[in-house]
């Protein structure tokens, strides 16, 4: 079981329920710490467990040969090309972890306005998903609908000829177009990650016209408007956004003091045809974990992002927590708060931990 049971000290206590000489000092008829006595009775109550396939892995891709290149701010995470891609997505399968999301990192001079390159048949993640597929068919591969890793602005749609706004309708036609290449390239399910009002609906009508019924969608149903996005925003490559004067992603993310608000989304976008509905940030969205779970009976996601992951680090590194069990904490308090299945960048080592 996890490493909350073997802890030292439990032997001693182990040999059995001591017998009280002598009455109580306290006549209690409750006293919840009996079942908390030994690591058998502990694990027998166990009401949240975790397990290699509640995991996804998110995976940053790059163009090239160049060796695996660790991103700063997030140690242990990795950009890969495509054939280093493979391998982790070889390693991932063997160790019980059943899916993948594949993020790529563009040359920003293929970047523009429009996004153009999201388009292209043969840009870096349908290569990515191509090679995947083929190498570990079985492996669930998932794929980001949105435009912020292929736009100059780092925007995740295009932008108003005014350019103070990001066009929803004419967004949402593009993303149509890009859910198609990526179910033709092999994915399992599309993740529209972009926040524009009727995706959903429009790429699920895409998928059926184009013949992919079986392609699922695991929508980013409440995405936040997080601060704590800051080292995948590195990662790709899509920070610009964040230093644009005239517009920040709080016109289409969610504001983070809102609640009642994520069960709109959510409940939209299960009317919409979404698959699995996600919450995004995790850790610090516990409660809005708990009121999807509760407002739908489709599984639930919920991405720890890049924020979650480079804060546990970084205070590991200053000495000040336990790396692996904060790690194995966060990730049980977001099951524990409702999620089926936790997009998040510990998924290798959780796997490896838990066999
Ligand atoms: C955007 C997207 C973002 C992440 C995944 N897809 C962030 C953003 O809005 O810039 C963040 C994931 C993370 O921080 O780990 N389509």
């Amino acid at each position: 079981m996890g490493s909350f049971v073997s802890r030292r000290g439990d032997r001693a206590l182990a040999s059995g329920p001591t017998a009280m000489a002598h009455s109580p000092l306290l006549p209690l008829a409750q006293r919840p710490r009996r079942l908390r006595r030994t690591a058998s009775l502990r694990t027998m109550v166990e009401e949240t467990v975790l397990r290699p396939a509640d995991f996804i892995a998110p995976l940053f891709v790059v163009e090239g040969k160049e060796p695996p290149d660790e991103i700063k701010s997030m140690p242990g995470v990795f950009r890969l090309n495509v054939t280093d891609l493979v391998k982790e997505c070889r390693a991932l399968h063997r160790l019980g972890v059943p899916a993948v999301a594949l993020f790529p990192k563009l040359d920003p001079k293929l970047k523009d306005d429009e996004g153009t390159q999201a388009l292209n048949e043969e840009t870096l993640v349908l290569r990515a998903v191509r090679a995947v597929k083929r190498a570990v068919p079985d492996l669930t591969v998932i794929t980001d609908v949105a435009l912020d890793p292929y736009t100059s602005h780092g925007h995740d749609g295009v932008l108003t000829p005014a350019r103070d706004d990001v066009e929803n309708d004419r967004t949402v036609e593009i993303l149509c177009r890009m859910a198609v290449l990526q179910a033709r390239a092999g994915v399992d399910l599309v993740a529209p990650s972009d926040m524009m009002d009727g995706r959903v609906g429009a790429i699920r009508r895409a998928l059926d016209a184009a013949g992919f019924t079986g392609t699922g969608i695991l929508a980013y149903a409440a995405k936040y408007n997080s601060a704590y996005y800051g080292p995948f925003r590195d990662a790709v490559g899509s920070a610009q956004a964040a230093g644009t004067r005239l517009l920040s992603k709080a016109t289409y993310q969610m504001n983070p003091a809102n609640r009642r608000e994520a069960v709109t989304e959510v409940l939209l976008d299960d009317a919409e045809g979404a698959d699995i509905l996600m919450v995004k940030p995790a850790g610090l969205y516990l409660d809005i974990i708990r009121d999807v779970r509760e407002a739908t009976r489709k599984p639930v996601a919920a991405y720890q992002i890049s924020g979650e992951y480079a804060q546990i680090h970084a205070a590991a590194r200053l000495g000040w927590l336990d790396l692996n069990r904060c790690r194995h904490e966060s990730l049980l308090a977001i099951k524990r708060a409702g999620a089926d299945l936790i997009l998040t960048y510990f998924a290798r080592e959780m796997a490896r931990a838990l066999r």
